[in-house]
C-alpha cells in the first residue's frame, strides 16, 4: 500500500510547467490540489484534485485548502504568447502578484500556516540586454517591464514568510518541453529550413529541459531549500549556436542566414526583446547545493526532445 507523502497545493498546474509536475508528484505519492479557473474536464484520482477559484472575482473552493503543507505558485498570463498591450501588461502582473495575495488572505483567513512556499520567477530579472557577465542569485535586477514585474512577483513570494517558515523563489529559464513553449515552435522553423539565428544571434540563450525543471523543484520541496535560486542549464549557449546544434541534431540548414531583429520587433513590440537579448545566467546555486542535472548540454536535451514528439 502507498504511503502518501505530504499535500501540495498548485496555482496554474494546468499549464507547461504545473501538468507535468502535477503528473511528477502524483506518482511520487503527494497528494495534488490543483487551483484552476477552467472548469475542466479533469483526470482525478482519490489523491489528485482539481478545485477552482478565481482571484478577480474573489472565488475559491475553501476544500482546496484543507490541509495544504507545501504551496507553489505558477499562475500567471502567458508572457511570450501575447502582445503586451497596456492592458496585457495589467494582466501579466495582476495575475501573479495579486493572485498571490489573495490565495495569501485566504490562508490567514482560514488560519492555514503551509510549511513550505515555492513561487516561480524569470530569469526576466536579470533584465532584458545582452552582454557576457555571468549572472548569480545575488546580482540587481534590471530596469525593463518584465524585470520590474519579477522584482514584485518575488517581493511578494517573499512575503509569504509571515505565514510560511521555508520560502523558495525559482527563477526559471525557457523551459524546453515537447508539449508547449518554444520547443515545438523552434522545431517547426527548424523542418521548415528557417531554424535560423535570431538578430545578431549573440544573445545568450538561458535553457532548461522540463524533466531537469520538474527534478529541479522536486529536489527543492524535498531538501526544504529556502532561498532564490536559478533554475537553468548549467551550460547557457548563444542563440546561433544553440540554432546551429538544432539543426544538425535535426539533420537540417536555414536557408535564411537570420531572421532581422527588425522584423521581430515589428511582430512582437517589446515583447521581442526575450527572443533577442540574454545575458548568461548560472547554475552554481543550485549545483552546489547538490541537484543534479540530466541535460547539461544543449545537444543532449534536444535529441532527447525531439524522440518525444
Ligand atoms: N515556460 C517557461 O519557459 C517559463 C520561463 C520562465 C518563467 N515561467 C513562469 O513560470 C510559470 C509557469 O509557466 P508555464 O509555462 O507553465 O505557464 P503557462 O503554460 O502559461 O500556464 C500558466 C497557468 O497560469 C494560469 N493563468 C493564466 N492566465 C491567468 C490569469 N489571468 N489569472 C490566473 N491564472 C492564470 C493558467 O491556469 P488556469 O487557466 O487553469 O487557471 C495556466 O495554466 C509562469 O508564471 C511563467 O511566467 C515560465
Amino acid at each position: 500500500m502507498k504511503t502518501y507523502a505530504s499535500t501540495v497545493l498548485i496555482t496554474g498546474g494546468t499549464g507547461l510547467i504545473g501538468r507535468s509536475l502535477v503528473r511528477y508528484l502524483n506518482e511520487r505519492a503527494y497528494r495534488v490540489h490543483v487551483l484552476t479557473r477552467q472548469p475542466g474536464p479533469y483526470h482525478f484520482d482519490a489523491h489528485l484534485k482539481y478545485f477552482f477559484w478565481d482571484w478577480e472575482k474573489d472565488k475559491i473552493d475553501p476544500k482546496a485548502l484543507e490541509n495544504v503543507e507545501i504551496i507553489i505558485h505558477l499562475s500567471g498570463a502567458n508572457i511570450a504568447e501575447h502582445r503586451w498591450t497596456d492592458n496585457y501588461r495589467r494582466l501579466m502582473y495582476r495575475s501573479r502578484i495579486d493572485s498571490l495575495k489573495f490565495l495569501k488572505k485566504k490562508l490567514i483567513d482560514a488560519k492555514i500556516k503551509p510549511q513550505h512556499f515555492i513561487g516561480a520567477s524569470a530569469i526576466g530579472y536579470y533584465g532584458c540586454r545582452t552582454d557576457d557577465l555571468m549572472r548569480y542569485e545575488n546580482h540587481p535586477p534590471g530596469n525593463d517591464f518584465l524585470a520590474r514585474l519579477t522584482v514584485d512577483w518575488e517581493k511578494t513570494s517573499r512575503s509569504m514568510n509571515e505565514i510560511t517558515p521555508v520560502v523558495s523563489v525559482l527563477r526559471f529559464g525557457v523551459v524546453l518541453s515537447p508539449e508547449g513553449g518554444s520547443f515545438p515552435k523552434l522545431y517547426h522553423a527548424v523542418r521548415k529550413f528557417a531554424g535560423a539565428p535570431l538578430g545578431t544571434g549573440r544573445q545568450w540563450f538561458d535553457w532548461i529541459h522540463i524533466d531537469d525543471l520538474i527534478n529541479l523543484i522536486f529536489f527543492v520541496i524535498e531538501q526544504k531549500l529556502e532561498g532564490t535560486f536559478n533554475a537553468v542549464a548549467p551550460q547557457p549557449v548563444r542563440n546561433a549556436e544553440f540554432m546551429k546544434i538544432f539543426n544538425t541534431i535535426a539533420g537540417k540548414f536555414s536557408l535564411l542566414p537570420r531572421i532581422p531583429a527588425i522584423l521581430l520587433n515589428t511582430l512582437y513590440g517589446e515583447m521581442a526583446c526575450l527572443l533577442l537579448e540574454g545575458v548568461p545566467v548560472s547554475a552554481k546555486k543550485i549545483t552546489d547545493a547538490g541537484f543534479n542535472f540530466r541535460y547539461h548540454h544543449p545537444a543532449k536535451a534536444i535529441r532527447n526532445l525531439i524522440q518525444k514528439f
